[in-house]
């Protein structure tokens, strides 16, 4: 049967102040249409049944997540002790989905991405899972077509088609896999034609994905098991927790999908974007006659290129201001030149540095 796994413990600094560490961008409103872990969850429509949806997150997050969907069980959302990268927590999941269903079929979703339309991207899963369904340890992906040479994506280089079905998105064995290659390497598969960006959505039967994990990281896998054994059990918490300290961290692009053998690209029939920063909600809302992006009560006066957001009905008034960033939070407020955001990131290590 098919599950769904959401993977919901990133950090998410560049989003500061609207992000904290106890409220990442997979819990924030960017679009004005639900958080992005809503979005995600409401993005498998009719797929699966709401018992097989597993969200796993950080400790910290369980409590919010929660609240935002009364509608799961508690052991639908899993918190992890500490941030270990996605590897772990793909693995924990596919043993804790394996124990009620072993032959079970998953779905991996990041939490920071927008998608449309639904209705695409429900399809474009369901032809994943045949794919992965006929075959014996086959890992089905989805392909971006790369828009610019990014460092912060992993890369695809496209095999032999093996489109049969018109009706099918374009489809292809997997060549190679890269994760986020730096500057000339990125530069040189970009302008090759040949490769797709990484979309970060993976179809696996659990078995295979355990499978690969016990071959490529057999400590990771090692910890894991024990972690799974003692589920349920008294034991459980204090397991969980010390086990799972022990992992050496590691993402699933390096720890799996740069090795696996079976590997197929879905040209993904639908539009993606990462989430990235603030500038990435400029293409996701359209701007005003000035080009300003507005999410707030807001006067601009000669005001142009602008990102504005506050959480509350707080009045921002900007006068003579080009290609500024403003976010006002109750404790928080940024103002920042919009070409030099990816320093946010450096200004939250110093606050936190700073207590
Ligand atoms: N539970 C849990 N635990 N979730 C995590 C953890 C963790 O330790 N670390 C990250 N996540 C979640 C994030 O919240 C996000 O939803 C997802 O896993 C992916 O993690 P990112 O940290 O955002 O990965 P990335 O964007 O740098 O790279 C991945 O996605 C790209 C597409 O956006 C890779 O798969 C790339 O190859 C891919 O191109
Ligand atoms: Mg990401």
């Amino acid at each position: 049967m098919l599950h769904a796994v959401i993977m919901a413990g990133g950090a998410g600094t560049r989003f500061w102040p609207a992000s904290r560490a106890d409220r990442p961008k997979q819990l924030l409103d960017l679009t004005g249409e639900g958080t992005m872990i809503q979005a995600t969850a409401c993005r498998l429509g009719d797929l699966m049944s709401p018992d097989r949806v597993l969200i796993v997150t950080n400790q910290r997050l369980v409590e919010p997540i929660q609240e935002q969907f009364p509608e799961l069980p508690p052991s639908a959302i899993v918190g992890e002790p500490c941030k270990r990268d996605t590897a772990p927590c793909i693995g924990l999941a596919a043993m804790l989905v394996s124990r009620n269903d072993p032959d079970a079929i998953m779905v991996v979703m990041p939490s920071d991405h927008v998608i449309s339309p639904e209705s695409a991207f429900q399809s474009a899963v369901r032809y994943g899972a045949s794919l992965v369904a006929d075959a014996e340890d086959r890992i089905v992906t989805f392909g971006i077509q790369p828009k610019y040479a990014a460092e912060t994506f992993g890369y695809i280089e496209r095999g032999e088609s093996l489109s049969s079905d018109p009706a099918a998105p374009p489809t292809f064995t997997v060549a190679r896999f890269r994760e986020k290659p730096k500057g000339d390497l990125a530069r040189e598969y970009f302008e090759s034609g040949q490769f797709y960006w990484n979309s970060g959505i993976f179809i696996w039967k659990a078995k295979t994905i355990l499978d690969a994990l016990q071959k490529y990281e057999p400590e990771m896998y090692a910890h894991l098991a024990a972690i799974n054994d003692a589920w349920g059990t008294p034991q459980q918490a204090e397991v969980f927790d010390a086990e799972f300290a022990a992992i050496r961290g590691k993402s699933i692009d390096y720890a799996v999908m740069e090795h696996h053998q079976d590997v197929v690209v879905i040209e993904a029939p639908f539009l993606w974007d990462d989430v990235g920063n603030w500038q990435s909600l400029q293409r996701l809302n359209q701007p005003d006659a000035d080009g300003n992006t507005v999410l707030a009560n807001h006067l601009g006066v000669d005001t142009h290129e602008s990102i504005i957001k506050a959480d509350d009905d707080h009045l921002i008034v900007t006068l003579g201001m080009r290609e500024v960033i403003v976010v006002h939070t109750h404790d928080a407020t940024l103002v920042a030149d919009k070409n030099r955001e990816e320093e946010i990131r450096e200004v939250v290590k110093q606050l936190q540095a700073n207590g």
